[in-house]
């Protein structure tokens, strides 16, 4: 979705702008644009629908545009289609007022035509535009550009990050948050904007997290935060770990391989520091010890691939906790009316911990009376920050829309808490304990040799890309993961993919069976191998290709019905997703190579989804 940067220092802006837009590339937009205040005291904006090479060529790298403090944008259409006009930054009518955004201004109707009532002109489409014409309108009034501010916070509605620039305040940003996450980078000589740290990187690794309500006013030598009633606050500062490589391609072509072949070493880094004696240890959690006992009910919330966990969560909790536990889409949690109160325990899984839905989902939990705990990768995120209890990945930054090294340490990171919690329930044999902590410690070599399998998962991909229907089918986790697999082959490639429970199909979507549909049938839960056999076989009477996932053991068995067939090694039954998902990654990430789609950015989507 949207990003931001902005510099208030005494190098060029524009370069820095340019470069720091670059690195939010990968949240997904449709148009960028930048404004600096010029040496001569003027507002300039230069912006364009299309990428940010397009606006690079636009401004001749920048160079030409002189000015120390500016502000950036990469925008994701939500009012207004992509165009140069309806890009940001907007501004007002008389030139004094930029503003970028994210977020989306829900009243911004009634504003308008409260402003144009009062003579104003609106060049674009945008609910942006209210704002840059709002604080025109009130620093006419007040001549004091925070009691401007602070008059059209008061008029907005809706959830925003604003970066706004004015030209009788050079040198200055002044930026506030609501509902959308913005922080504050440290530099020396220099202070920033961003709506991801990703854009920081290479010039600081300090920053602060704005929280909602505040305002802050960026210069090259300060930073000061107000809170909603405009006094002072002191804000904690933070180091990010997160090196530049890690944000970078690092010789692969796509962020997506690289963060597909990082998952050995990012899952090892989600468990190593929690496994001590053999032993699982949540630091996190050692302040509540007793906190399963007092649950009664578990919901495992999330959006998209972060709720296909939860729908392994689900199946692994239940089995072995023995409590109620279900998955629920962050977008419909607050509105099913759900049964919670002091004994339920919600889970919110979210990579970015910036997904609006979940987060709504989050605060109603919150309001119930539930305890929250986190399962969040972005540290300092709008999620981590919200809930009772954070429980970080570790997986490091993910740049590529599609998610895979997240999408694995979540899983893991949920196999240890059920595990962690089934102990203190007394519902685990030591034995069955033993196995799985030694099997945690072997899963990273394991998932090394199902990577080793590249070569054949690249040539199935190269037989079976031009499918224009392909479905998933297994059984209880298999289920789960092949709601995983069919989004990452649908998102990426374009290719029209679902998901079924094997026994589900014959309920009806077995009418779409025939010659050309092609059925990837995952079958790796021992005791159900047989079952999902026959669901293959009834696909494959009918006429479609079949492409079977299954463990090195269960090869022979599949052989003869399925045209190909992605061997995975066997483990623990709670980790065996930890390597089925590689083959279903790799399936996905060759078949929209064959396509010649855009990988790392895929139409129409966003890294970080922050509206409803
Ligand atoms: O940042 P989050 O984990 O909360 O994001 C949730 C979904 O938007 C995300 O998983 C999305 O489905 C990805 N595109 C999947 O690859």
């Amino acid at each position: 979705m949207c990003g931001i940067i902005g510099i208030a220092g005494k190098t060029q802006a524009v370069p820095v702008l340019l470069d720091g837009l670059e690195k939010l590339e990968y949240r997904g937009y449709d148009s960028a644009g930048v404004a600096v205040i010029t040496d001569d005291g003027t507002l300039r904006v230069e912006k364009c629908k299309g990428r940010i090479a397009v606006l690079r060529e636009k401004t001749d790298e920048g160079a030409p545009i002189t000015g120390t403090t500016g502000i950036g944008h990469t925008r994701w259409a939500t009012h207004g289609e992509p165009s140069d006009i309806n890009a940001h930054p907007q501004m007002g009518q008389e030139g004094i007022v930029a503003v970028v955004h994210n977020g989306i201004i829900e009243n911004y109707r009634e504003l308008k035509q409260s402003l144009e009532r009062s003579g104003r002109v609106f060049q674009s489409e945008t609910d942006t535009e209210v704002v840059a014409q709002l604080m025109e309108y009130y620093y006419d009034m007040y001549h004091d550009l925070m009691d401007a501010v602070y008059a059209m916070l008061s008029r907005i509605r809706g959830s925003y990050a604003l970066g706004i620039l004015s030209s009788d305040a050079p040198g200055q940003i002044i930026a506030a948050k609501k509902d959308a996450p913005l922080l504050i980078g440290y530099g020396e000589g220099e202070n920033f904007i961003a709506s991801d740290v990703t854009a920081l990187l290479s010039h600081t690794r300090t920053v602060s997290y704005l929280d909602d309500d505040e305002v802050a006013v960026i210069t090259p030598e300060s930073v000061r935060i107000y809170d909603a009633g405009r006094l002072p606050v002191t804000k904690e500062k933070h180091a990010v770990e997160w090196d530049v490589s890690s944000a970078e391609k690092g010789g692969y072509a796509h962020f997506m391989l690289k963060e597909i072949m990082e998952q050995p070493d990012a899952v090892r880094r989600t468990f190593s520091p929690r496994l001590q004696d053999s032993r699982i240890e949540f630091e996190e959690l050692a302040g509540v010890p007793d906190l399963i006992k007092n649950i009664s009910r578990i919901y495992l919330v999330g959006c998209g691939s972060a709720y296909h966990v939860g729908v392994v969560g689900k199946y692994m909790m239940e089995k072995l906790l023995r409590i109620p536990a279900e998955a629920v889409l962050g977008s419909e949690f607050r509105y099913c009316d759900p049964i919670v109160g002091p004994d339920t325990l919600v889970i919110v899984i979210s990579q970015s911990g910036e997904t609006l839905d979940s987060m709504a989902a989050l605060r109603e939990a919150k309001r119930r009376g539930a305890t929250v705990l986190a399962v969040v990768n972005v540290i300092g995120s709008s999620i981590a920050r919200e809930a009772d209890i954070v429980i970080y990945t570790w997986a490091g930054p993910e740049i590529a829309v599609a998610t895979t090294k997240a999408y694995s340490t979540q899983l893991v990171l949920l196999s240890m808490l059920t595990v962690y919690f089934a102990e203190k329930l007394g519902k685990i044999s030591s034995e069955d304990y033993g196995r799985y902590v030694n099997d945690l410690s072997e899963l990273p070599g394991k998932m090394e040799t199902t990577l080793g399998n590249i070569g054949n998962i690249q040539k199935t991909a190269s037989l079976s890309f031009n499918h224009d229907s392909v479905f998933f089918i297994g059984r209880n986790l298999d289920y789960a993961l092949g709601l995983e697999g069919s989004l990452k082959l649908k998102e990426i490639s374009y290719i029209h993919s679902e998901s079924y429970a094997a026994g589900e199909l014959k309920h009806g979507t077995i009418s779409l069976m025939e010659p050309g549909v092609l059925v990837v049938t995952l079958a790796t839960c021992s005791s159900l191998i047989e079952k999902t056999w026959s669901n293959m076989v009834e696909v494959t009477t009918r006429g479609a290709d079949v492409l079977a996932l299954t463990t090195e053991d269960n090869v022979s068995r599949f052989s003869e019905e399925a045209s190909a067939i992605l061997p995975v090694p066997s483990t623990n039954e709670l980790l065996q997703m930890n390597l089925n998902i590689i083959p279903l990654q790799l399936f996905a990430y060759y078949v929209a190579l064959n396509r010649g789609c855009d990988i790392d950015k895929p139409r129409n989507l966003a890294k970080s989804v922050t509206v409803e």
